[in-house]
């Protein structure tokens, strides 16, 4: 059925494991995913950017996510990502969305407080769940690409009085993880202590990573070898996300590795079948690259295997 994230998130903080939220864009995305899921004996969050929306279309995403549901009888979320204001929100909320995230956190700080108990209130008067953030992560979520230096990490002060104000049933921090594909410039660091001090703050309460693709060598090379350029990729070390699952990080966010594990698969399709244009090979080989990445994600880094 589709689900809030309560009771997963209740589960996954206890066990100390984390559940994956992962982007989808299209089908062969969403059958990759659910397919791992349905093997791995895991609960799922299929997450929905406005960016995806626009590509195809929310009537579309919404039936496939309908059909993963019908066909894999998994527990799953549908969640909206980054939610940039209380219209788009609303407009999941009343849409079936089962959980949406409000990213107010480019707002200063009272704002971003009253723009999310904006959307608590109406979310929870349907039996939604909210997730907000607080602190900004480098990146490409930014306009301007600042540098992870000058990303403002979660104060765990603030996030604690903001969690209490606001209602939020979940909250994504920063701690030095960015989105995409190039995280770090030298050695991946993530500040942990400053983790700790978050989860100590908010015993119970379970805190999101975004960010948290971990770039996988294997898929960087294989798209290199086949035509792309993307020199110097790098993600959060499996270990990382291993820990913070184990200090209250409940929800995983995994987009990156989705693209690169669908590109790589299609291009080297691709670069070895060149009479074929059949889009179902290449676009089959990509899905079957995305269900063997998700199934070692799910089992071997996330611990939510088994959860059924
Ligand atoms: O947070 C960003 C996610 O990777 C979604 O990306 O906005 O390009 O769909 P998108
Ligand atoms: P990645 O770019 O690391 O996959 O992060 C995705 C994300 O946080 C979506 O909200
Ligand atoms: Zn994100």
């Amino acid at each position: 059925p589709l689900v809030t994230s309560r009771e997963l998130f209740k589960r996954a903080y206890d066990g100390k494991f984390a559940i994956g939220a992962f982007n989808v864009n299209n089908m062969e995305i969403i059958q990759g995913i659910v397919d791992a899921a349905k093997e791995e004996k895991s609960p799922l969050i299929l997450q929905v950017s406005a960016g995806a929306r626009k590509y195809a279309n929310p009537t579309y995403l919404k039936k496939l996510v309908e059909a993963a549901v019908e066909d894999s009888g998994l527990p799953i979320v549908l969640h909206l990502d980054h939610g940039e204001d209380f219209e788009i929100c609303k407009q999941c909320i009343d849409d079936g969305f089962t959980s949406v995230m409000i990213d107010a956190s480019h707002h200063p700080f009272e704002e971003n407080i009253a723009i999310t108990k904006q959307v608590v209130e109406y979310a929870h008067s349907k039996g939604v769940v909210v997730e907000a953030e607080l602190g900004r992560l480098a990146g490409v979520e930014d306009d301007v690409n600042v540098s992870a230096k000058d990303a403002t990490y979660t104060d765990p002060q603030q996030a604690a009085e903001f969690v209490e104000k606001t209602g939020v049933d979940s909250l994504a921090i920063a701690i030095g993880t960015s989105h995409g594909a190039y995280k770090f410039k030298g050695e991946p660091n993530l500040d942990f202590e400053r983790l700790q001090a978050i989860a100590k703050l908010l015993p119970g309460f379970p805190l999101v990573l975004h960010g948290a693709s971990t770039v996988l060598p294997e898929f960087v090379e294989l798209c290199n070898q086949y035509g792309g350029n993307i020199p110097g990729a790098q993600g959060v070390p499996e270990d990382m996300l291993r820990r913070a699952a184990s200090l209250g990080v409940c929800k995983i966010n995994i987009d990156t590795d989705l693209r690169l594990a669908m590109t790589a698969a299609m291009r080297k399709s691709l670069t070895e079948n060149p009479g074929n244009f059949d889009p179902r090979k290449y676009l089959g080989e990509g899905r079957t690259a995305i269900k063997e990445m998700v199934r070692h994600k799910i089992a071997n880094v996330l611990g939510c295997n088994n959860f059924l």
